[in-house]
């Protein structure tokens, strides 16, 4: 009976042992059936959903852009500066009743002298030589600061210009005479003419450089300019910017023209103050601007 009993019980303590040896997982109980236990299959940890990394908007980026051929802008043209040098050959040239020009001479740099604002009688369009016309200027407005209010009445005349000047006076001369009942013939008349006025080729206007002046206040051409307030200004400062009286009082004989008060040369500040200095003012004086002229030859 009790052999029975353990025949019974052993079975099942083998079968308890190794129920637990299997629970126990232990390797070396080889003798267990090798039955693979499958592992179980890790739950994954969800990983953490990649957030969207937005796109960046693109920032504007500067996109080199060909760079233009400047288109050229038209520059106005570079004026030739004018370097004042002083009186060259042409306006130091001697003119006189018996020394001319030829007919064709005429400056090449001739300005208006409206442009300049210097008031010209009419506001006819007057001009004159580029430096003459500048010293001018200065003349006018210095003029102005002492109350004297010049006006020019003529400035460069051409050979035609001085030709119909010149027909004209003697026109007028035949007429006058004629008018007072004493008429003359075209000789007599230009012979009168001659003592006040240049033939064509012989007037010192022609160079460009000499100009004719009075004054708002009297604008005629008469030797009582000389007398007025504008006349006398001319007389004592016209020098100071390069203009000389090429027909000065009581030098009729010596010039061969009348004293014209209004008929000014310009032959730059240096030559118009020497001529000054040597009294070619003075009706005593045997100096003339064509003396002088002469002394530069
Ligand atoms: N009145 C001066 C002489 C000229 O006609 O040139
Ligand atoms: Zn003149």
């Amino acid at each position: 009976m009790r052999l029975l009993v353990l025949a019974c019980i052993l079975p099942v303590a083998v079968a308890f042992s190794a129920a637990a040896q299997l629970r126990a997982g232990s390797a070396g109980t080889s003798f267990l059936p090798t039955r693979v236990i499958p592992t179980a299959t890790p739950t994954p940890t969800p990983t953490a959903t990649p957030t969207r990394t937005p796109t960046p908007t693109p920032s504007p980026t500067f996109t080199p852009t060909a760079t233009p051929t400047p288109t050229p802008t038209p520059r106005p043209p570079t004026p030739t500066p004018i370097v004042y040098k002083g009186p060259d050959a042409a306006a130091l040239a001697i003119v006189t009743k018996t020394q001319g020009l030829p007919p064709d001479y005429a400056p090449t740099d001739l300005v208006s002298l409206n442009d300049l604002g210097i008031p010209t009688y009419n506001n006819d369009p007057e001009q004159l030589r580029f430096q003459a016309a500048m010293d001018l200027a200065e003349m006018f407005a210095v003029a102005q600061r002492d109350g004297i209010h010049l006006l020019v009445r003529s400035a460069y005349r051409s050979y035609a210009v001085q030709a119909a000047t010149y027909a004209q006076f003697v026109e007028e001369e035949m007429r006058a005479a004629e008018q007072a009942g004493q008429p003359i013939t075209r000789e007599e008349a230009e012979a009168r003419a001659n003592r006040y006025s240049a033939r064509p080729g012989y007037s010192q206007h022609q160079l460009g450089t000499t100009v004719d002046i009075t004054s708002a206040d009297a604008t005629d051409l008469v030797p009582d300019f000389g007398r007025t307030p504008a006349g006398r200004w001319l007389h004592d400062n016209a020098h100071k910017f390069g203009f000389v009286f090429s027909y000065p009082e009581g030098k009729e004989r010596l010039t061969g023209y009348i004293y014209e008060p209004w008929h000014l040369r310009w032959i730059g500040r240096g030559h118009a103050e020497m001529l000054y200095a040597l009294d070619y003012l003075n009706p005593e004086s045997p100096m003339t601007l064509d003396v002088y002229l002469q002394g530069l030859q």
